[in-house]
């Protein structure tokens, strides 16, 4: 078998050498017909396992155009080769470089060297030829090939997409194209194979890092090739390829270059589930009131151009050819010069121009990078601010309030027993308070290790928040050097712990409300529905230990030691409790 094998691999490289060997000007059936010399094979009937990539879509006469010959299954090798460029008249022009290898020998086809083919039979991956332009055509070529994966398996025709010919002067060179330069967007008149891509969920992985800059949400996804939402840059001489992929049933998914690492005024190309059938978009993002949208509306859309979109098994997958440069709402987009922050997005649901709100995935990378330059790209941990936001919402929404209640509505009731001494309401509402006051002070400084100073959003939050957490400092040393029950500046310091303490409470809730307004944190708008629960719960609680209170003292069944004389001498019924403070040791 093994035997065979070689046998046939030498005969073809014998078949090939004989073309090789002919002097100039190779038989005319052979540059024609693009066949393997005397073999009475047929050629593959199905799509060709590679492509022939020009690297450019117009290119000077005179200059060096690069070809890139991938296949569509990753490390796929192939042995053999026939390649030359056409006029639309058959003409083969243009003339190909010797490569340093050896892996190249050109042949003539009524012209010097305007033929390349393989020198021997080793396995070519990620192989490349420069050809050069002729000096004495403009006009279409196309390049027209035969690729041989194996003796007995070969594609004979394979052509790559138009290549342009212009005066030299005409031709920005490659890098540095801009928009004056529009993506034709004529079908190729060749599909391109998808076949042996299905059954492989981790062919995207393929070069990341390496031929392609790969960013995934989760985090460190893409080493472990569990990416949930999956995009990646591919550059291609002065082509900038976008491919992503997002799976739990994403209707869409997209990608937007920022220049900072927040949505606002970012230039985004998003792939999107259409009943069914993909499509490609650009669009542009705006913050207006806390509210974030991403229309497509007045965005140029030749700008990119859908190389390939699929639905499989509840992916959507998509590759998208974007201009290196473009110029949109007045801000230019370089991508050849630029660095941009990397915002990845995937959601369920697409409104009529739009697509809505990112429920599956919202990732922004940790720095900007220049898309040009494959590099290895990390998300931003959102860790920090998570912690911040859990931090204070445990603390104002959970302790702070508890401790209130305490000292607000049990400080008569609850005298009985005695932790440590003390009364155990005070107990309690001394242990909610300094959870309250480290979970605060601890979210104080998360916030701005991770901001790295003061927020830049026009948000009252930042202010709110400070001015909470400053009251909320003092409130425990005030509490520590309170004057004896007895002292005459008692009363003084039970209004001001009562005030400061109240007052951080709502101010925190308020601060908590503007959260949701801010970008960064990330909370859906249904966060306000909670928050307004939670605040109607909290006034409902305070109604009826208010009203209880009333009655039961009323009817005189109010176990209460020690009337509150040392507050005041006109005691006035309905905030007499919030007044009263019972002794404490
Ligand atoms: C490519 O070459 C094959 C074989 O000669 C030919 O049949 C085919 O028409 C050519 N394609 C183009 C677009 O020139
Ligand atoms: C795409 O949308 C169609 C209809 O809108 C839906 O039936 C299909 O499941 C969606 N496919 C994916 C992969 O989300």
């Amino acid at each position: 078998m093994l035997f065979l094998r070689l046998a046939s691999c030498l005969a073809f490289f014998i078949s090939l050498r004989l073309i090789n060997c002919l002097p100039n000007g190779a038989p005319i059936s052979t540059c024609s017909t693009l066949q393997p010399v005397h073999s009475n094979i047929p050629p593959e009937a199905s799509q060709s396992l590679f492509r022939i990539e020009p690297q450019a879509k117009i290119v000077g006469q005179g200059q060096i155009l690069r070809i890139e010959i991938p296949s569509s299954i990753p490390q796929l090798s192939f042995k053999g080769f026939i390649i030359h460029a056409r006029t639309p008249n058959g003409r083969v022009v243009g003339r190909f470089a010797s490569s340093a290898d050896g892996l190249v020998k050109l042949i003539d086809c009524s012209g010097v060297q305007n033929t390349a083919t393989h020198a021997n039979t080793s396995p070519k991956v990620d192989f490349g030829l420069d050809w050069q332009a002729p000096s004495d055509y403009l006009g279409d070529i196309i390049f027209n090939s035969t690729v041989a994966q194996d003796y007995d398996k070969f594609w004979v025709g394979e052509t790559s997409e138009i290549v342009k010919i212009v005066e030299r002067d005409q031709v920005i060179p490659s890098g540095i194209s801009t928009t004056r330069r529009p993506i034709e967007v004529t079908t190729p008149n060749f599909v391109r194979s998808t076949s042996g891509l299905k059954n492989n969920d981790d062919f995207i992985y393929d070069g990341c890092g390496d031929t392609k800059t790969c960013f995934g949400s989760p985090d460190n996804c893409v080493a472990t090739k569990s990416c949930q939402t999956f995009s990646a840059v591919i550059v291609k001489g002065d082509r900038y390829i976008i491919e992503m992929r997002s799976t739990k049933s994403a209707a869409y998914v997209a990608l937007g270059l920022s220049d900072d690492e927040k949505m606002g005024k970012d230039s985004v190309v998003e792939c999107v589930n259409e009943s069914g059938s993909v499509k490609a978009y650009t669009s542009w993002t705006i913050v207006s009131n806390g509210k974030f949208d991403a229309p497509r509306t007045g965005i140029p859309q030749n700008s990119i151009r859908l190389i390939e979109g699929r639905l499989e098994n509840g992916m959507i997958y998509c590759q998208v050819e974007r201009q290196p440069v473009t110029i949109i709402n007045g801000i230019k987009f370089d991508l050849t010069k630029q660095n941009y922050f990397l915002l990845l997005a995937s959601g369920s649901g697409i409104r009529p121009a739009s697509v809505d709100y990112h429920d599956i995935v919202r990732l922004s990378s940790r720095e900007a990078l220049k898309l040009s330059e494959v590099t290895n790209v990390e998300g931003r941990s959102t860790l920090l601010l998570r912690l911040h936001g859990a931090f204070m919402i445990t603390a104002w929404i959970g302790t702070a309030s508890i401790g209130i209640l305490l000292a607000r509505y049990f400080k008569q009731t609850w005298v009985g027993s005695s932790l440590c001494g003390k009364d155990i309401w005070f107990a309690w509402h001394r242990i909610c308070m300094i959870l309250t006051w480290a979970l605060t002070l601890a979210a104080f400084v998360i916030i701005f290790v991770e901001i790295k100073g003061w927020s830049s959003v026009d948000n009252p939050h930042a202010i709110l928040g400070t001015i909470t957490t400053v009251i909320c400092f003092f409130q425990p040393i005030g509490a520590f050097f309170r004057p004896h029950p007895g002292s005459k500046k008692r009363p003084l310091f039970n209004w001001t712990h009562w005030l400061g303490g109240n007052l951080a409470h709502i101010l925190a809730i308020v601060t908590i409300f503007f959260a949701v307004k801010l970008g960064k944190a990330e909370l859906p708008e249904w966060m306000d529905f909670i928050l307004v629960a939670y605040v109607v719960f909290h006034v409902i609680v305070h109604f009826i230990y208010s009203i209880s209170g009333c009655v039961s003292e009323g009817k005189g069944t109010r176990v209460t030691s020690f009337p509150m004389t040392d507050i005041s001498q006109s005691r006035s019924q309905m905030i007499a409790s919030a007044k009263q403070d019972a002794v404490v040791r």
